[in-house]
């Protein structure tokens, strides 16, 4: 299993050092967590730290989750700002598949994710338009709050739906080297992991035991 660690948790004074530590570790993937204070309670960052990160950082795949609403007059910024791929929320978008198409042709993948209330039926339409499908494990907005299990019930759904079609499953919020097992069982390829990750003492042991799952 991939691991993308989330610098929500980390420290803002520090960025560049925080993501030479992701990128140290081994892993591939930085998750990029970017809040409006309107969709979710809470505002991160946007296109100009994203865009800064990029170029001290021009391999890592940048894995960004936009908790924005109706979002599409900002696609370009964060394509040109070095995204790889973009998820949004169907739950803040009215055309959400419009949405998916302009990312598509900005050059970007695409990817949709649901938050704890949200069904997989509600998204079931969009599983062949994505490269990506995110199930929130906490209620989007902060690092550091627990992971809710039930939601693996989620990823197992996203396993057996998938078929032919090629969407990885990721996972984000509260995950831990105590839940790896579980989200990977269930058939998680992406584990988006925060203050976990931050909070270790060894991160590339973290990614190496993650990728043995
Ligand atoms: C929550 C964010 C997550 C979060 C992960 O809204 O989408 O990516 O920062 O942090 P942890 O792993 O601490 O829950
Ligand atoms: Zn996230």
């Amino acid at each position: 299993m991939i691991v993308s660690p989330s610098i929500m948790t980390a420290d803002f004074m520090n960025l560049a050092r925080e993501i030479g530590i992701v990128e140290r570790s081994g892993t591939q993937w930085l998750h990029l967590d970017v809040m409006d204070g309107n969709f979710v309670p809470n505002i991160s960052f946007g296109p100009k730290l994203i865009s800064d990160a990029r170029s001290l950082f021009p391999s890592l795949f940048f894995d960004a989750h936009l908790m924005v609403n109706e979002p599409d007059g900002l696609l370009d910024a964060f394509a040109k700002a070095g995204c790889s791929c973009l998820t949004v929320h169907p739950e803040a978008i009215r055309d959400v598949e419009r949405t998916i198409a302009l990312i598509k042709a900005l050059g970007m993948k695409a990817g949709v994710s649901i938050k704890p209330s949200t069904s997989v039926e509600a998204i079931r339409d969009l599983l062949d338009k994505v490269s990506l499908v995110l199930v929130m494990s906490v209620e989007p907005g902060f690092g550091g709050q627990a992971f809710m299990p039930d939601m693996a019930e989620k990823v197992r759904e996203l396993k057996s739906l998938r078929g032919k079609r090629d969407y990885l499953i990721s996972i984000d919020g509260g995950i831990s080297r105590a839940n790896l097992g579980l989200v990977r069982s269930a058939g998680c390829d992406v584990a988006v992991v925060g203050s976990a990750f931050f909070k270790e003492a060894d991160p590339s042991s973290f990614v190496r035991f993650a990728e043995s799952l």
